[in-house]
């Protein structure tokens, strides 16, 4: 299941749209009702404007109706990469403690809880 959902991962990250960094991000979240959305980096000229990979999933799941998470993968051209401080607090707001996947390939997968990641993550 890890793995399934890291390779949709990589797969995306192919589109990813980072001309600025050169570093592109692919995620792929998989819901409690068993679907998956992925998302890319998505840069900007103006920088902070970007977007990264796990929080343009996580919102291409929102707006299908979907608001729990089992477990979202993140693969990038440059090996592992754990979601930033924003795309963890993201996450939290839904599912604290769903699953977070990285890894060089698929041979070498890490799996951490995201409250693991973000403890005591901020609610309201
Ligand atoms: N990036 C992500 O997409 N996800 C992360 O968790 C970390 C960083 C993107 C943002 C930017 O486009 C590029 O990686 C370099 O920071």
């Amino acid at each position: 299941m890890y793995r399934t959902l890291y390779e949709k991962a990589a797969d995306v990250l192919q589109n990813a749209y980072a001309p600025y960094s050169k570093f592109k991000v692919g995620a792929a979240v998989l819901t409690a009702s068993g679907k998956t959305y992925t998302g890319v980096n998505v840069e900007n000229a103006s920088f902070s404007a970007g977007l990264c990979a796990e929080r343009a999933a996580i919102s291409a799941a929102v707006a299908d109706g979907e608001r729990e998470f089992d477990a979202i993968a993140v693969a990038s051209s440059g090996g592992k990469a754990w979601p930033c401080g924003s795309c963890r607090q993201f996450m939290y707001e839904f599912s604290p403690d769903m699953k977070v996947i990285t890894g060089d390939d698929e041979e070498h997968l890490e799996v951490f809880e995201l409250s693991e990641l973000l403890p005591k993550g901020f609610v309201l």
